[in-house]
């Protein structure tokens, strides 16, 4: 019984001494709290805000006339979709002579969701607008006369490090003591040397004044003052106030990592080797027999590039040989999910996307587009693609977006280009392409295909990429489509049959309902044009 308490208390004792232990070697180290939502420097706003009615209450009395040719190009508040009305209905007439139409959004939702969907969206648009507006996209106005001298761009910090601010200086008018002030939010301001007869005041902390009497030393002194970041909150701004007696002015110091490069080794220099540089993808459905024309096309031609394929037919045949990767998914997975499988297997630098029913020919020359990536920034280059009849389609289209109000944004797509490429005479710079391109792995996979678009769907990817992804396209690559227009005397096969089943319904089906549904909530659109 003794010796039963004596364990108790010893077991006690030893719990203790490592429970101090513990206590002792845990790392004694402060952590701050940081508020992550990145939030507008409310200083900065109000000090712009204050300042422009001044002026206006000076100049509001002078007249002055507008200028309707260029007014009318200034955004107006809110955006309307608005079709071309008139002209004849014939067949093929919209293939001729494109006319604008205009399509509602909203219809995607049955009257009773339609409130609740639009409470949710602008929910979701409010933190969205959160996570992507920086203090950089405040207004600052620089004063006349002001007598700070200060950089206005290219200051940059990496997260937690220190940075010389270059180009501080005060050209003022002569005066007993000169002073001037930096204050930041996410930092601290010091000096990396100190002049005689300066007068520091708060180095080290987030508000510092530097007063002499000698505007030289001070100037001297505005030399090495530094900026060091304290809050870990990267992609971020710091707006630095710089003030003297009567003058304000303000600056921003980017806070951010550098980008880590992602780069690919491409072979030998010399000749572009497409094995080495391309990955060729696709999503098959059903059609076994025009996916291996297209390998066999592409052997003919290109021998050892490799060919992923994404497969979601319901009994998956087998599809082997070299350098092919062939991955089965789910039944009826969909177009954009197959597409996002497909690409998020490839390593090498680009990767070409074909349709299962395409077929290389001696005009499909990979090299081509190989050097418009290499020799531009261009991020994606579209090819062309030959019919049967001979007709050949690249299919460019502009995209361009005009802010709405509450009801959403206006979504306007044309057919067009915006200009050819400088030493690619047949290349253009567009914003959206036909299904065959070859694009940078890397940015395809940031962009992304959204897998909710299951069946018909194809510029939604260039919508999402609008921004980041810089698009051309070029006429002098060309592959082959195999027949697609139903002739009345050929009888489909049954692949065929259930193929265009899936791939082509009916308009008014859920699969227009969910690509419709997709701009209206996850793009805020409320309306497009189109072409
Ligand atoms: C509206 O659509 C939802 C699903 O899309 C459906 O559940 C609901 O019954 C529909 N309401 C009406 C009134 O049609
Ligand atoms: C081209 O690249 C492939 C794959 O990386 C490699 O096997 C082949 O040897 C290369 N060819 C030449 C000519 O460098």
């Amino acid at each position: 019984m003794r010796s039963l308490k004596k364990t108790v208390l010893l077991a006690i004792l030893v719990s203790v001494v490592l429970v101090l232990a513990l206590l002792h070697s845990w790392p004694a180290r402060a952590y701050t709290t940081v508020d992550v939502w990145q939030q507008l420097a409310p200083v900065v706003e109000r000090h712009v805000e204050d300042r422009l009615p001044l002026l206006d209450r000076q100049l509001s009395n002078i007249p002055f006339h507008v200028k309707e040719s260029v007014a009318s190009l200034l955004p107006r508040n809110g955006c309307v979709c608005e079709g071309e009305s008139g002209g004849i209905n014939l067949p093929f007439v919209q293939l001729l002579f494109p006319r604008v139409s205009a399509h509602p959004l909203h219809t995607a939702f049955n009257a009773s969701d339609l409130g609740e969907m639009k409470t949710r969206r602008a929910k979701e648009y409010e933190s969205f607008q959160r996570r992507f507006k920086t203090p950089a996209d405040v207004l600052l106005i620089a004063e006349a006369n002001s007598p700070l001298q200060y950089p206005t761009q290219g200051l940059e910090v990496r997260p937690l490090k220190t940075t010389i601010i270059p180009g501080l200086a005060l050209h003022d008018v002569p005066r007993d003591l000169y002073t001037v002030s930096l204050t930041a939010t996410l930092g601290t301001i010091n000096v990396a040397a100190e002049v005689d007869a300066v007068k520091i005041k708060g180095d080290g902390e987030m508000h510092m004044s530097l007063s002499s009497s000698l505007l030289p030393n001070l100037n001297r002194q505005l030399q090495f003052v530094t900026y060091t970041n304290t809050l870990f909150h990267p992609s971020t701004i710091d707006t630095v106030q710089f003030e003297t007696e009567g003058h304000q002015a303000a600056f921003s110091i980017k806070i951010r990592h550098g980008v880590t490069p992602k780069l690919y080794n491409t072979g030998s220099v010399g000749e572009y080797n497409v094995s080495a540089l391309v990955t060729i993808a696709t999503k098959t459905f059903l059609r076994y027999e025009k996916l291996q024309n297209l390998i066999d096309s592409i052997r003919k031609f290109y021998p050892t590039v490799t060919i992923i394929i994404a497969d979601d037919s319901e009994n998956p045949q087998s599809i082997s040989g070299p350098h092919i990767e062939h991955y089965i998914m789910p039944f009826g997975k969909g177009w954009f999910a197959g597409r996002n499988l497909a690409v998020s297997q490839v390593t090498t630098k680009y990767v070409l996307w074909v349709d299962d029913d395409f077929i290389f020919t001696a005009n499909t020359k990979l090299e081509k587009l190989v050097d418009v990536l290499e020799r531009t920034t261009l991020d994606l280059v579209g090819g062309a693609v030959q019919e049967a009849t001979g007709y050949t389609a690249t299919y460019r289209q502009t995209i361009s977006i005009e802010p709405g109000e509450e009801e959403g944004d206006c979504l306007h797509l044309r057919r067009g280009f915006y200009h050819v490429i400088q030493g690619f005479p047949n290349c253009v710079v567009t914003d959206g392409v036909i299904n065959f391109f070859l694009a940078r792995t890397e940015k395809v996979q940031q962009v992304g295909f959204d897998p909710r678009l299951a069946r018909v769907a194809h510029l939604e990817f260039f919508i999402d990429g609008l921004g980041s992804l810089h698009v051309g396209s070029c006429d002098d690559v060309i592959v082959n489509h195999a027949t697609k227009i139903k002739l009345p005397w050929v009888s489909q096969s049954e692949s065929d049959k259930t193929y265009a089943k899936f791939r082509y319904p009916p308009a008014s089906s859920d699969a227009t309902r969910t690509k419709n549904g997709l701009l209206f909530f996850k793009n805020r659109f409320q309306c497009l044009t189109h072409n």
